[in-house]
């Protein structure tokens, strides 16, 4: 099967974030607004995200709408770093709204939600929830998927549900991956190299066979 037709297909970037003892999120592209009168959204959520526990627990969670502004940094916190390890809103400009963490900075607004069903989708749950409030805060231009990847130059992780392994000619070519985010670089890795995509160091690229 030839998966790349995948690429076509277009999203948004979101960070959904929740609370219970402590504030999580992280990083989803898989948003989609499911009906429009009393609406619902739709997010599909890995079953080993910590954000997805803290959905299924407390009911609630808000999306923050990301804007071509959001600095990549936040993309790497919240998209490849968990929040069982780390408090992602550590120095991060936020406020509580129905007691649920949001963004303040660089996005165009965001929505308060209420769970209403979870579809089994296996490695992923998909949670069909009700929007009970929202507020536009910025009126910037909503950052997408395609403009993340090509713009930007970001990856997603395994954990993403629209992840697509790359495929990378070594012919003739020294090249290393990051294990965490599938950042490609080609050539020797140069002293104190970081990964310029999740910020980790060179102990964790794998030189390509
Ligand atoms: C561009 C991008 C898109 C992503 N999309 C999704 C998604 O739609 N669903 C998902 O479960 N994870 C997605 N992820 C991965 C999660 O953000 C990532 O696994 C995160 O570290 C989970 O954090 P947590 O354990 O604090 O919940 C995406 C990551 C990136 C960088």
């Amino acid at each position: 099967m030839d998966k790349s037709i995948l690429n076509n297909i277009s999203y948004g970037m979101y960070i959904v974030t929740a609370k219970d003892e402590k504030n999580v999120g992280c990083v989803i592209n898989t948003l989609t607004q499911v009906t429009s009168d009393d609406p619902l959204i739709s997010v599909c959520i890995n079953k080993q995200n910590y954000t997805n526990t803290v959905i299924r627990k407390t009911k609630k969670f808000a999306v923050s709408i990301l804007s071509e502004k959001t600095n990549s940094n936040i993309i790497s916190t919240f998209g490849f770093k968990s929040s069982k390890d780390i408090d992602k809103f550590d120095s991060l400009s936020y406020s509580l709204v129905d007691n649920i963490p949001v963004l303040d900075e660089n996005t165009c607004g965001y929505i308060i939600c209420e769970l209403v069903d979870v579809v089994d989708a296996n490695t992923h749950d998909i949670f069909i929830a009700k929007i009970i409030d929202t507020k536009k805060l910025h009126d910037y231009t909503p950052m997408t998927y395609k403009y993340y990847h090509e713009v930007i130059k970001g990856k997603a992780p395994k954990t993403a549900p629209t992840y697509i392994e790359e495929t990378v000619d070594t012919k003739d070519k020294e090249v290393w991956v990051c294990n965490i985010c599938g950042y490609v670089h080609e050539g020797p890795l140069p002293d104190g190299f970081v990964c310029p995509i999740c910020g980790v160091d060179a102990s964790n690229f794998k030189k390509k066979e």
